[in-house]
């Protein structure tokens, strides 16, 4: 395509929306929401940001709602990332649709790409715009296939890309191919959206416009693509980022067995491999083991503890000799000397498990 054909990145605006609960990644998004986990030594977000921003777009709307000030705080005006960030935040979480149709009055490109907030992808954005443009469709949905589509929207194309369907969460799903969660708008669309109400934009308003026969395209790719919503996924992104397999501009292509921010402290014999992430001022004793660990700032890993594909919140501490696996465990909670916790068990914030308190097996 001549350069001059190509969708200049300059009138395009995108919108990430960050303002879900993250309920799913609880306890740990009591405190801080979901894409302000940090994830390979960074917030979610800033993974992100600079994927959007490598793709030429710098103006940046952060549709926020759940612990709105969080972003501002740490964002600022995203001059550190070389982006320009401005907020437009709902009182009352307005939904996805909601949440687009809110920003409406602050957007000025015609074109608008929409995120989700926490989708970990290494899609190539310019591409999906130019399906966008070349389709001539007023709405362009990102899709990918998945072994198991009924977590997300499924949606079905016809033999020209062109989206049939859209199927929220169905339990019966057609097609493995799914909404990836990105998407470009015509901005005219979104003044069409229901205001000042909560409206779904997978519900409702994907399906109206096509039962009105709206011209709705498809991007299919296979590029990396994971949503970091439940801890299982959360830990296997946070793993291939600190590995290289899925790409982020902001770790500068570093990448290894493991990544350890400054200021911790590793035991010389501590064993730390499967893309474990140490976050500063943490503590990890010696002959501790760490696979596909995500350990926040300032946690205490203690001497023969082992933590398997878990995340470690702030502050907490996991005792000698302990066993943890698929585990959330909250910030400033103790989990006691050879306790055992596996399986998705969740520890809340500030709890205290004492010395061989809890054990999921006999035979240690
Ligand atoms: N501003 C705003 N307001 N944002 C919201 C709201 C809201 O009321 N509710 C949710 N969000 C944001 C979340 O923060 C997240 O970034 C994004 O919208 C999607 O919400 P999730 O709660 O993560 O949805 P999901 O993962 O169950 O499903 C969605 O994503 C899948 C792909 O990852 C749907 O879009 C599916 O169709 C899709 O397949
Ligand atoms: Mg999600």
């Amino acid at each position: 395509m001549a350069p001059d054909q190509q969708h200049d990145p300059g009138s395009v605006q995108a919108l990430i929306l960050v303002g879900g609960k993250g309920t799913r990644l609880r306890p740990l998004t009591l405190s801080a929401p979901k894409p302000m986990l940090p994830t390979a030594g960074v917030p979610f977000l800033t993974h992100l940001i600079s994927r959007i921003r490598e793709a030429g777009i710098t103006d940046i709307v952060l549709g926020t709602s759940y612990r709105a000030e969080v972003f501002a705080e740490y964002y600022g005006d995203g001059a550190d990332l070389g982006v320009n960030l401005t907020y437009v935040t709902e009182e009352e979480a307005l939904g996805t649709g909601g949440g687009i149709r809110n920003v409406y009055d602050a957007l000025t490109a015609d074109t608008v790409l929409v995120f989700n907030g926490d989708v970990l992808g290494g899609t190539d954005i310019r591409e999906v715009l130019d399906t966008h443009r070349t389709s001539g469709a007023e709405v362009t949905l990102h899709l990918v296939r998945v072994g198991d589509p009924r977590a997300f929207g499924c949606v079905p194309t016809d033999a020209d890309g062109r989206v049939s369907a859209f199927l929220e969460k169905t339990q019966d799903p057609p097609t493995n191919q799914i909404n990836a969660g990105t998407y470009v708008f015509n901005r005219d669309v979104i003044g069409e959206i229901p205001a000042g109400r909560p409206v779904s934009v997978e519900r409702e308003v994907f399906p109206k416009l096509l039962a009105e026969g709206r011209h709705i395209q498809g991007h299919v790719d296979a590029a990396y693509w994971r949503d970091m919503g439940t801890p299982e996924d959360f830990v296997r992104g946070s793993a291939d980022l600190v590995r290289g397999i899925a790409p982020s501009p902001s770790l500068n292509g570093t990448c290894g067995e493991s990544l350890v921010k400054a200021g911790a402290h590793v035991a010389s014999d501590a064993v730390l491999v499967g893309g474990t992430v140490v976050g500063s001022e943490a503590q990890i004793g010696p002959r501790a083991r760490l696979d596909g660990a995500v350990i926040f700032d300032g946690a205490i890993i203690e001497a023969g503890a082992v933590v398997e594909r878990s995340i470690v919140g702030f502050g907490a501490r996991v005792g000698r000799g302990a066993l943890i696996r698929d585990t959330v465990i909250g910030d400033q909670a103790h989990i006691g000397a050879r306790c055992e916790l596996l399986r998705g068990a969740r520890v809340w914030p500030g709890v205290q498990i004492p010395e061989n308190g809890i054990r999921f097996s006999t035979d240690v």
